[in-house]
């Protein structure tokens, strides 16, 4: 029976399900390596393995359930999972003994990792029985907005590194940039990496995962996207997300040089305040690209309804008043100075989130995406209110080596990504709102 063609992700879109996957697979394994590897968690090498192992089936297992792609679509998720996983195998396969040079064995560990990586996402996906297949597979339906999803989650997680950089005073614990620490950043050993090397080292691989997500997207979009904002909106992301890593860099070393040594390298506070703002707004850039490709947002009609300017511009000035106030919090975090105007632009988000979350939730019951986002938009500001009052108190508290107290580390990097969240929520309220609601006038 033919397909019908409005069944399919968009028809330019082939090869989006196989994208969303192989990334998906990896910034999972990720997650769970910067978890299990956590000074003070320090989970054992077995189970890590274990984890790894599961990820990389379930990548697979997706690909024949959700993709529809049978043992072919598991192979190639692992394979493309595997693959990005060499950002972080130069790291276990690098000598100490001998700067940027590899382990002889490291001659079979990377084609044995790339076998290894393709068969258990070939496994994965043999277990699996597809929900769909061809042009009705979920992922086909749905594979452009699940890959520009996992690019956004990426860049939440790299976020909440950077917070626990930041909140664990960590930022200069390698005080060399693109180095670190005379190595080159993809082989610096993993056995080195501990205390706050280790938060500062994994946030800058974590970003080399998040650029190269963000370029791939971007040379997705220009090839396969129709819409031509759309695509420039991709390349514009690729712009911010290297202007953002070279503030990050620049952060560290106040200017270029490849030099480790810290009478030449000068940190500069001001970048770390920025590089926290310009993240807030690369995270926000990755969300809306990620509603843009949704089919909904492609077939959405906008409805006439009253009092739908007044919701569009209760979202912007809810929107506006985020931003101001991330860079506020940044300003607070890094110099200890805008705590009351934190705190009273605090209440004007309040108001205006209360007004615009009321209105979504009791006025447009029949949009469910705007009632989600309202009851999101409630949720975030309570949590964060709490998290704010309680981040005043443990701010200063000092661990017994006179470091950051956990509590501080844990509640302040917490506070700061719920601001992420709220952020996002605030973007998809702006755009929604705009796409399904139309004023009467207009
Ligand atoms: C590529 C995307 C990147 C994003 C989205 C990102 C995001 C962030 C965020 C949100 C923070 C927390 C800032 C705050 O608490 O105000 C942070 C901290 C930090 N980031 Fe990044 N980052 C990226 C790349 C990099 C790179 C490539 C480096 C290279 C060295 C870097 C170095 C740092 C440092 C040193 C800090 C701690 C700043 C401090 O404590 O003063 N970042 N990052
Ligand atoms: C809408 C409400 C709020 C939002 C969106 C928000 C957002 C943020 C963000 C994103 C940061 C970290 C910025 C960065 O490092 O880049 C921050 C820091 C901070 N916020 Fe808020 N905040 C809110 C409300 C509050 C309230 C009500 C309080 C206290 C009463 C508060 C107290 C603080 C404190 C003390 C810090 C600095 C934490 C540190 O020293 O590391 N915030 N805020």
């Amino acid at each position: 029976m033919p397909t019908p063609s409005h069944a399919a992700d968009h028809p330019y879109h082939r090869g989006s399900d196989l994208l969303a996957l192989g990334f998906g697979t990896t910034v999972a394994m990720w997650t769970v390596g910067y978890v299990c590897r956590f000074p003070g968690i320090n989970a054992p090498a077995w189970l890590l393995m274990a984890l790894l192992v599961i990820c990389l089936g379930a990548g697979g297992w997706m690909a024949g359930r959700f993709a529809g792609r049978g043992i072919m679509g598991g192979l190639q998720a692992g394979l493309l999972a595997g693959a990005l996983n060499i950002l972080v195998l130069g790291s276990l396969l690098s000598r100490t003994d001998a700067p940027n040079s590899l382990v002889p064995s490291a001659v079979w560990w990377v084609p044995g990792w790339l076998l290894l990586s393709g068969l258990l996402g070939a496994v994965g996906a043999v277990l699996a029985r597809p929900r769909a297949t061809g042009a009705d597979a979920p992922l086909a339906r749905h594979g452009l907005p699940t890959f520009a999803t996992v690019a956004a989650a990426a860049t939440f997680l790299l976020l909440v590194a950077g917070g626990i950089v930041t909140g664990s005073q960590a930022g200069l614990a390698v005080t060399d940039w693109p180095n670190s620490y005379g190595y080159n950043m993809f082989l610096y050993p993993l056995s080195r990496m501990t205390g706050g090397i280790y938060y500062e080292h994994v946030h800058r691989l974590l970003g080399s995962l998040v650029g190269l997500t963000t370029l791939v997207l971007a040379v997705h979009l220009w090839r396969t996207e129709e819409r031509s904002w759309l695509r420039n909106l991709g390349f514009g992301a690729l712009i911010l997300v290297i202007v953002q890593g070279l503030l990050g860099g620049l952060r560290v070393t106040g200017h270029f040089t490849l030099s480790d040594d810290p009478s030449i390298t000068r940190p500069n506070l001001w970048l770390a305040v920025i590089h926290g703002v310009t993240g807030q707004v690369f995270f926000g850039t990755m969300v809306a690209i990620a509603a843009f490709s949704t089919r909904r947002w492609r077939e959405a009609v906008g409805t006439v309804v009253g009092g739908a300017a007044l919701d569009r511009n209760l979202a912007v000035l809810v929107l506006g008043s985020l931003v101001v106030q991330l860079s506020l919090g940044s300003l607070l975090r890094h110099t200890d100075g805008a705590l009351h105007a934190h705190i009273t632009v605090a209440v004007l988000v309040l108001g205006f989130g209360i007004a615009l979350a009321s209105r979504l939730i009791l006025r447009r019951r029949e949009f469910p995406e705007l009632r989600r986002l309202g009851h999101g938009l409630l949720h975030g500001l309570a949590l964060q209110f709490a998290l704010g009052f309680a981040a005043l108190f443990v701010r200063n508290l000092t661990a017994p080596d006179g470091g950051p107290h956990a509590a501080d580390v844990i509640v302040t990097t917490i506070h700061q990504a719920t601001g992420a969240l709220l952020l996002a929520t605030a973007v998809l309220a702006v755009l929604w709102s705009r796409r399904l609601l139309r004023p009467e006038s207009a």
